[in-house]
């Protein structure tokens, strides 16, 4: 019988990716998916660790499996990802029934990891602090319903923004090699993959560690000219690198959908100096401009912190007033967390979490105002969507993405899944719309 494991992903898509890497190795080592806990004889976390809330779930999920282990005492338990790189010391005392730890750059090692086992009862991967492109299992593919993948082409991130702990738990960038991301994007085309999205906490900064300049925008155009692909997008952007004659290279690229996602986190130059972001808020609306003049129609989006040690009210105000002017379609918003080993952690001026929370709930108010509008706003147009499956709102309603990245649910057969069609919108929601097929 072959034996089962069981993969929960926590975080952001680079674990999604990283939990492509996961499978691919535990399928050919003879393991099967499974998604019963009763049934697995390998149960997996991948973890993040970018907040407390986000710890704080992992945490829950992990004691819960106690009693699982007991009832079945050869079940192997392992936690793995950017959580266990930053807690790895305390991780078996807390949790005495987990029985394998490894951080985010040990993927290859897993089935070593898992084979040393029976003699030592606990076995941990080697905390690299260097990722890599390395390996049979090649990094960064999810294959997301066959017609759609993710694909890694930077790992880590150089950019020690102060309250962030992915540089710590990651280690710096690492740009995948140019050629092996043509040739394996040719792969994922030839088996029937029209969308690719490229991953990286800075996707700009792509070919800035093996020397070569505006590698970004040269590895898009060679990727536009893959006969067969035909939707291009990726995620993150950093501000401070997106360059105008990058934003004007990528416009000549039909591929390239117009959807941005510029995370601009503050609206204080004060705060954003110290937040370590390299760039003001003049020149972020520069950037949005820059982008809006090459590409009209695009969807932005971003991510905000509110709550930074220190921030005045009137700071707060100020990323309050650059969000109704930039109005992004949307944006992912969060209270500041402190994070243990940052630069931000020992800043003064900490503020109590009702505050923090409380500006969360106003950036999130006004925010949700401006989307419903934008949405509504869409109403009576008509987008190209890539169908991607079943709707889980209504059923025989299927559910796909138009090119600036917005959902889109509409009636029609399963066959149409993977394929793409014209849906005119007569209904909107926060950011997913509804209409009906017109072509
Ligand atoms: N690399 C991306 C960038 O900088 O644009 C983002 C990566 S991070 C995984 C996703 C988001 O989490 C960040 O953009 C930031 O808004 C948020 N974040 C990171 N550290 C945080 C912290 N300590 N407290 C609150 N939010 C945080
Ligand atoms: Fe974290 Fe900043 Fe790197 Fe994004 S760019 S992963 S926020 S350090
Ligand atoms: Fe991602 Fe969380 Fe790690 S956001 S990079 S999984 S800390």
């Amino acid at each position: 019988m072959t034996k089962k494991y069981l993969l929960t992903i926590f975080g952001c898509q680079m674990n999604l990716a990283d939990g492509q890497r996961v499978k691919g190795i535990l399928e050919s080592s003879g393991y099967s998916e499974t998604d019963d806990q009763d049934e697995a004889d390998l149960i997996l976390f991948l973890t993040c660790c970018v907040r407390e809330h986000a710890e704080e779930r992992l945490f829950g999920r992990v004691a819960s499996l106690k009693n699982l282990k007991e009832r079945k005492p050869d079940l192997i338990i392992g936690l793995g990802g950017c959580l266990v790189q930053e807690h790895r010391t305390k991780l078996f005392t807390e949790f005495p029934f987990v029985d394998i730890l490894f951080g985010p750059n040990d993927i290859e090692d897993i089935p070593g990891i898992i084979s040393e086992l029976p003699h030592s009862k606990k076995n941990t991967g080697n905390f690299k602090t260097t990722g890599n492109f390395l390996g049979e299992h090649p990094d960064g593919v999810v294959l997301h319903r066959s017609f759609s993948a993710f694909v890694n082409i930077i790992r880590g991130c150089t950019n020690n923004c102060t309250y962030c702990i992915v540089p710590k738990v990651r280690g710096p960038e690492v740009s995948r090699p140019t050629e092996e991301i043509i040739s394996f994007v040719k792969g994922l085309v030839q088996k029937g993959v029209t969308e690719i999205t490229l991953l990286g906490q800075n996707v700009i900064a792509y070919g800035r560690d093996i020397g070569i300049r505006e590698g970004f925008a040269h590895l898009v155009e060679k990727l536009n000219d893959i006969e067969d692909l035909k939707w291009i997008r990726f995620l993150t952007s950093h501000p401070r690198d997106f360059s105008k004659e990058t934003i004007e290279r990528l416009s000549h690229l039909e591929k390239v959908c117009e959807a941005f996602h510029l995370p601009v986190q503050a609206g204080s130059n004060r705060v954003l100096k110290a937040m370590n972001r390299g760039y003001t808020r003049e020149n972020y609306l520069e950037l949005v401009d820059t982008v809006r003049r090459f590409f009209p129609d695009s969807t932005l989006t971003t991510d905000v912190i509110c709550g930074f040690p220190s921030e005045t009210e009137d700071e707060f105000d100020q990323t309050l007033e650059l969000i109704r002017q930039v109005r992004f379609d949307s944006a992912f918003m969060y209270f500041y967390s402190p994070r243990s080993g940052t630069p931000a952690e020992n800043m003064t001026g900490n503020l109590p979490e009702d505050v923090r929370k409380e500006r969360l709930t106003r950036l999130i108010d006004l925010q949700n105002r401006i989307s419903m509008e934008i949405s509504a706003s869409c109403k009576g147009k008509t987008f190209e969507v890539l169908v991607e499956g079943d709707s889980r709102q209504a059923k025989g309603q299927l559910i796909g993405k138009c090119r600036g990245g917005r959902s889109i649910d509409f009636d029609g057969p399963s066959d149409l899944i993977g394929s793409y069609v014209k849906v005119r919108v007569d209904r909107s929601r926060l950011w997913t719309l509804s209409g009906s097929v017109i072509s």
